[in-house]
């Protein structure tokens, strides 16, 4: 049998890309901006840290072969760019020393800014030692409730989910990023995270890799009722745009360089993508390269088109909702 961590990795591949909340998003053009490409900066910060690109490798992978591999290429296109780059869940070498390896050759290829991956079963120790493992520049936490209870060998217990975070959130000297898992973090969720404190969030809403079609998959069971839960990525960050406190990155479902301006445009700081990254691995690496030189030269030429010089000008660029 294929190992969990290889069936997602597979399955994901197969996934097609479909239509999602981005599409209903229009922005508003300008002729007129007096722009050219090289006024064109892209430069934003990820939780406190500056950034070239609006754009970072988003948490996949680790503890097998096929994920060391995943890990490694991904690493040095992370590394190639300068862009954040987020680790699978190291759960899986959390509980066993020997699987490390996959996640600590994520740090042997990137020094950049990186991000250790846990769920929230876990307390501040454990977020050391995942820190610890692979030289992070800080955390990411992984809310996954409805993945779990429909993987037949998911977790049933959520009682210490809080309690875990506020402590970690309270006492690491480094930044914590909350994120979902492409079902969307709700408004309840957002509410209590900010309840305790948390400052930065990536919504990481449907419009993507749907992890109830992947878990369906495995177990060989139709959950896609549940998808009732999903909520697109879009919709969530409108219903933020007003936010304040909170800095909010997103992901999920971002196919290419419109949507992550239109994410910015809503308020995102930077914007993750997955699925998108993961496809590039298929590819001879001097490839994939070109793929990321070409996506980011595109998001430039939409700058031009929107008529904005850099990313703080974004927030001026009008748009339309269509329902
Ligand atoms: C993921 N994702 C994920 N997230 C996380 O925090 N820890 C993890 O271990 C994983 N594992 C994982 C494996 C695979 C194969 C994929 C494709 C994704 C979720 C990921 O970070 C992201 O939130 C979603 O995939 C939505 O983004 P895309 O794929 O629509 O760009």
């Amino acid at each position: 049998m294929m190992n969990r961590k290889d069936e997602h990795i597979a399955i994901a591949m197969n996934q097609k890309t479909k239509s999602n909340a981005f599409d209903r998003i229009c922005l508003e053009s300008n002729d007129l901006s007096g722009l050219k490409l090289s006024d064109i900066d892209l430069r934003t910060s990820f939780l406190g840290y500056k950034i070239p690109y609006p754009i970072y490798v988003n948490a996949m992978t680790g503890g097998t072969d096929k994920a060391y591999e995943i890990n490694k290429y991904l690493a040095k296109l992370a590394q190639y760019f300068d862009i954040p780059m987020i680790s699978g869940s190291q759960s899986i070498a959390l509980k066993d020393e020997s699987k490390k390896e996959s996640f600590e050759v994520i740090r042997k290829y990137h020094h950049g800014i990186l991000l250790a991956n846990i769920n929230p079963n876990y307390g501040l120790k454990d977020a050391k030692r995942a820190i610890n493992m692979i030289q992070a520049n800080g955390l990411s936490i992984h809310l996954n409730t409805i993945q779990e209870l429909i993987m037949p060998e998911g977790d049933r217990d959520f009682s210490m989910w809080k309690e875990n975070i506020d402590e970690i959130n309270q006492n690491l000297d480094l930044p914590l990023l909350v994120k979902h898992v492409g079902i969307g973090m709700s408004q309840k969720t957002i509410e209590i995270l900010k309840s305790i404190g948390i400052k930065y969030i990536d919504v990481s809403g449907s419009g993507g890799t749907s992890f109830i079609d992947i878990e369906s998959t495995r177990a060989n069971k139709n959950y896609n009722y549940l998808k009732d839960f999903e909520i697109d990525t879009a919709t969530i960050l409108l219903d933020l745009i007003n936010e304040k406190e909170l800095e909010i990155y997103a992901s999920g479902g971002i196919r290419n360089p419109l949507d992550v301006i239109k994410a910015l445009v809503l308020g995102a700081k930077a914007v993750g993508l997955s699925k998108w990254f993961l496809d590039l691995t298929k590819l001879p690496f001097e490839e994939s390269i070109k793929a990321v030189e070409d996506f980011i030269l595109v998001l430039k030429k939409i700058m031009i088109i929107i008529g904005a010089k850099n990313i703080s000008e974004l927030k001026n660029v009008r748009f339309e909702v269509n329902l």
